[in-house]
């Protein structure tokens, strides 16, 4: 249910960080039979959080089905309507969902004092991919026997975002969900990039994620050595590919680098990952392939 075992999760900002824990521990988490947006959705339960938002299973009345609400708690300078519009609007240049979530629309919500903005989407109620790696995390077998289907899903995602030309910039175990077919599809465009004409980003989440995109452990040496507008395409989604295949595949489910943020940044920046062990060389091949710098 929860996915917060691994503890991956996007560079939030200080700031977002701890409005969404004191969110949290003042009761912004809300509970079971909780109706929203003028009575449209009835909370059931939280599904996640991450460093941006709260994610909840919601019945949806217009729908008539369960669905998936991530709120994102408003600071001043950070509309939470304005993050997840962005979000929706990188969303909508996607075109196919066998392994994306697709998201539907943005609601405005206040409760309890609060104001937020609700984003609904399709619910994908197996769980989180770091729940999955957490349960085989000492069973290096079954990550490879099970694993490369898993990493194949993943890649599939990741093209259906390219195809639509939007690098997404924020691969990490807690950004794929299980759906209620077993399919492992990719979530949260929250960092995401159109890379056409315009350029369009979601900017606010740029600025806020100050000391760069995507999770650190997972991030691309482009986007550590330029934490500046616009940084960041498709090769460095490939390269995250490689570090969260380096992660499944890895003897202890370690990824490529760990440490301290420095650590990772010199990691990525310049050094080579220690050698997978215990997999065979086609996968390695890749995985290394993936990594190396550009
Ligand atoms: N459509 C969905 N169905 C089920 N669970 C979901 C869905 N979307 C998100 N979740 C759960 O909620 C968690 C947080 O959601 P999301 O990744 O969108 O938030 P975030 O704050 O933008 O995260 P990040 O730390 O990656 O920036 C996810 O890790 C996942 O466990
Ligand atoms: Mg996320």
């Amino acid at each position: 249910m929860s996915s917060m075992g691994t503890g991956y999760q996007s560079s939030g900002c200080g700031l977002f960080l701890s409005t969404t824990r004191s969110a949290r521990s003042s009761g912004f988490v809300l509970g079971p039979g909780t109706s929203v947006a003028d009575g449209r959705f009835t909370l059931e339960g939280l599904l996640g959080e991450g460093a941006f938002g709260l994610v909840y299973r919601a019945y949806d009345r217009c729908r008539r089905t369960d669905i998936a609400l991530k709120f994102v708690c408003k600071i001043p300078d950070a509309p939470a309507q304005t993050i997840l519009e962005n979000e929706l609007t990188i969303q909508s240049r996607i075109t196919d969902f066998a392994y994306v979530i697709r998201a539907f629309d943005l609601h405005p919500v206040d409760y309890a004092g609060h104001s937020a903005s609700v984003l609904s989407m399709e619910l994908a109620p197996g769980g989180p991919f770091s729940d999955w790696l957490d349960l085989y995390r000492r069973d290096q077998t079954a990550r490879l026997s099970q694993g490369l289907h898993l990493f194949e899903q993943m890649c599939l995602g990741v093209r259906a975002y390219h195809r639509s030309g939007v690098a997404h910039l924020d691969l990490h175990p807690g950004n794929f969900v299980f759906s209620a077919n077993g399919a492992l599809k990719l979530t949260d465009s929250g960092c995401a990039r159109y890379l056409g004409p315009s350029g369009y980003r979601a900017y606010s989440r740029w600025r806020l994620s100050g000391g760069g995109l995507g999770a650190p452990e997972f991030r691309a040496p482009e986007l550590w050595r330029a934490p500046a507008d616009c940084a960041g395409d498709k090769s460095s989604d490939v390269y995250s590919l490689g570090s969260l295949a380096y992660l499944l595949f890895s003897r202890d489910c370690r990824p490529p680098f760990v440490g301290t943020q420095e650590d990772l940044r010199h990691g990525h920046l310049y050094l080579e990952p220690p050698p997978l062990t215990g997999v065979p060389r086609d996968i390695a091949r890749v995985v290394a392939r993936c990594l190396s710098k550009l």
